[in-house]
């Protein structure tokens, strides 16, 4: 039921990583891949070995609720691709971001976050969350003031996406961090549209990488799972008093202090594991572990096609009649791309947004626009998820992010005319034509089209 440190993985490449880590073929019954353990618990020797592992004092698996064998492969490879000490897989990326709040912040700790967000994420911290105490503030990620202001002495950790989803705006990971650290809490990154095999946040200083497996990680739609990667940056025992969950002695643990025993990179993965999966039960199935597994073989290859796919797609619909704006930080005048060329040198993620284009007084509206576009669709799938090998539409104003507020929703750089995509790794030319036969339907009422920014993106 104890977490382990990753061994290191710094010596191998990133693909080499990508397929090997974490599992040692050989080991009884000498299967060549990691094997599906589809069992609810584990038979102990004795009740003295049992006894060990309860009360953390030895490390190994008790109950598919904490971990299995295919998920500990699992943490142990996707800490490798993030460059980290440990880490704590779970049923969704949801249960990933909600666990690592929870052991972050406790009863009372606040949070700051970047107003572009995941919807779903938006909803977890200002009304779930906030219902349990904690509370948040959230601020544009662009705006250094406005982080620094937003941060209270119960202030637990600064929390935002790598790359957000759906507007692709960048983050400089660095100056939050650097913010985050001056303050004396961790940077915590969602990396979901990222994905380690772009940017890496425990490079540019954030202390906890969480993940929606279930996007690029998977890669294929079919399986759930999210994952939180301890860097080993964050030292809980410099200021002991503000991370009692640390240094104070753990009653159900026989009084362990959990960083004096497990330490830095380690006591945060161990506090998640015990005390919140164990407690809440969020646990991730063997069979979505292996699924992940699968999925992240393929990720360097799969994410390198997308983003190149992607590219050109958005050079596309920058030049289309129909289409007033193309988020998507690598083409040239958009504001993030100056942040994207330095975080994100091997491509910019595939998913992006485009607004079409505003429509006449006698057009429609928006929404009605938007629908005729989308239902006019044959390639692209309405779907609500991303990083899938599939190629995905959706309309965040209706759909991911439709618990917004009006003003929230603008904060995020969402509109109505907004439409998301997320490219999979079909012909780029089917996409395109695909998408050029779904905007034809604008083209023929064009009163007013836009463009209002394509200048900015040649
Ligand atoms: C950026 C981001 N984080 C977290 C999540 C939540 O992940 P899951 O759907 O696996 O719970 C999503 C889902 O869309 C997401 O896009």
């Amino acid at each position: 039921m104890t977490s382990r440190l990753v061994p290191e993985a710094t010596a191998a490449g990133f693909a080499t990583n990508q397929v090997q880590h974490g599992f040692t073929p050989g080991a009884a019954p000498r299967t060549a891949v990691p094997a599906i353990h589809q069992t609810a618990a584990y038979e102990f020797a004795s009740l003295a070995e049992a006894a060990d592992l309860f009360a953390l004092r030895t490390p190994g698996i008790i109950y598919s609720r904490n971990a299995s064998p295919t998920q500990t492969i699992l943490e142990e490879r996707v800490a490798a691709l993030e460059g980290g000490t440990s880490a704590v897989a779970v049923a969704s990326g949801q249960a990933a971001v909600a666990m690592t709040i929870l052991a972050l912040a406790g009863r009372g700790g606040h949070v700051v976050a970047a107003h572009q967000l995941y919807g779903g994420t938006i909803d977890l911290l200002q009304d779930t969350l906030d219902d349990f105490g904690i509370p948040v503030t959230f601020v544009d990620q662009d705006d250094a003031d406005a982080w620094r202001a937003a941060i209270t002495p119960q202030t637990r950790m600064l929390f935002a996406e790598s790359v957000a989803n759906p507007i692709a705006q960048v983050l400089d990971i660095r100056l939050v961090a650097d913010i985050a650290h001056a303050a004396g809490v961790p940077l915590v990154i969602d990396n979901t549209v990222g994905t380690p095999y772009l940017v890496r946040p425990g490079e540019h200083g954030a202390d906890f990488v969480v993940h929606s497996a279930t996007k690029f990680l998977a890669g294929h739609g079919t399986s759930l799972g999210g994952v939180v990667v301890d860097q080993g940056s964050f030292d809980f025992g410099a200021e002991p008093e503000r991370w009692p969950q640390f240094t104070r002695p753990f009653p159900r643990f026989g009084d362990l202090v959990l960083w004096e025993r497990f330490g830095i990179g380690l006591a945060f993965a161990v506090l998640v594991r015990s005390k919140y999966v164990h407690d809440l039960g969020p646990s991730l199935s063997p069979f979505n572990a292996w699924q992940i597994l699968q999925g992240i073989e393929t990720l360097d290859l799969r994410v390198a096609r997308q983003s190149a796919s992607a590219l050109d797609l958005a050079r596309h619909l920058a030049q289309h009649p129909a289409v007033a704006r193309v988020h998507h930080p690598g083409l040239a005048g958009n504001p993030w791309q100056p942040l994207a060329e330095r975080y994100l040198p091997r491509g910019v993620p595939s998913v992006f947004s485009f607004d079409i284009a505003e429509a006449g007084a006698d057009a429609g509206d928006d929404v009605d626009r938007v629908a005729r576009v989308i239902d006019g669709l044959q390639v692209f799938r309405l779907v609500a998820n991303i990083g899938d090998a599939r190629s995905i539409v959706a309309h965040p104003a209706s759909m991911t992010h439709s618990h917004m507020s009006a003003d929230q929703l603008r904060a995020a750089g969402i509109s109505q005319r907004t439409i998301r995509v997320s490219v999979g790794i079909e012909d780029p030319a089917d996409l395109i034509a695909d998408l050029d036969d779904a905007l034809a339907v604008l083209v023929s009422t064009p009163a007013g089209a836009g463009h209002e920014d394509i200048g900015h993106y040649a």
